[in-house]
């Protein structure tokens, strides 16, 4: 398939079939996400694949319950990762600078990127994806569970397999508001955002699965409006990230 097509026609996918991902096929699809670009090269990524079925189980439940969890042929736990950094500085006898925020940033972005490119790399495969934030809503139970060291976090989890279900691409907004030439502009994009709100609920109304009535930004304003994962910033220092 043509790559713009690819990307175009990307869904999650929360429904999978049994058959297994070819180990070989897996491990080439892990080798795609790890060559990806790194900021300084700190390769600020560990992703750990999880065989354990009882560590599945704890994840789904930790992660509100979502089957899919359990139920994925692969699920992977994409870290943002400093201990190895750290380990250099010790091997060649300096002294790290820890906790620096702009280091949280590289490795989440160094992360979100491998995780991006794994994912393409699954989906081209003709493989389904879907992100899992929620191993976030408990972090601390996540990286205990995962035996994670120092300097390092579990960003997000990530089922893969075979799709079982065919839904439909979400629209996302439109070009005019996404992208902008030289300076921000309007700040408002009112107009935009109505217009948007009723591609979405349309959407929403007539998709084959899980239909709702509900605006974009109806949804935007629910999610925003509550204090959600409040604990991270705790979770992060205790990790040894963000603490200057
Ligand atoms: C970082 C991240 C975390 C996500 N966490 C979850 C999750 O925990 N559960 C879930 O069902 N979907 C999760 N998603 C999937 C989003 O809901 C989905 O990408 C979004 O609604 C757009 O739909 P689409 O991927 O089908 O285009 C996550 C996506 C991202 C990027």
């Amino acid at each position: 398939m043509d790559v713009l097509d690819l990307l175009k026609g990307h869904r999650s996918i929360r429904t999978f079939k049994s058959d297994a991902i070819d180990e070989q096929l897996f491990e080439n699809i892990i080798l795609a996400g790890q060559a990806s670009a790194s900021s300084s090269f700190i390769q600020a990524c560990t992703v750990i694949r999880i065989t354990d079925a009882n560590k599945r189980k704890a994840l789904r439940a930790l992660a509100g319950d979502q089957a899919y969890i359990e139920e994925a042929p692969e699920f992977l736990v994409f870290c943002a990762d400093l201990n190895r950094s750290f380990q250099c500085c010790r091997r060649h006898l300096s002294t790290p600078v820890e906790g620096l925020t702009e280091q949280f940033i590289i490795a989440t972005v160094d992360t979100a990127i491998v995780a991006q490119s794994t994912a393409i790399a699954a989906e081209s495969l003709g493989l389904g994806i879907c992100y899992i934030g929620a191993i976030r809503n408990d972090p601390f139970k996540t990286a205990e569970l995962l035996e994670l060291p120092d300097h390092t976090y579990p960003v997000f989890g990530m089922c893969l397999g075979y799709p079982d279900e065919a839904p439909e691409v979400k629209p996302r907004l439109p070009l005019n508001v996404f992208l902008k030439t030289d300076v921000y502009g309007d700040k408002n994009e009112e107009s935009e955002i109505s217009a948007y709100d009723e591609a979405m609920l349309n959407y929403y109304k007539n998709r084959t699965k899980n239909q709702k009535q509900q605006s974009w930004s109806e949804q935007m304003a629910g999610i925003l409006s509550k204090e959600n994962r409040p604990f991270m910033k705790k979770f992060l220092t205790s990790r040894g990230f963000i603490k200057r």
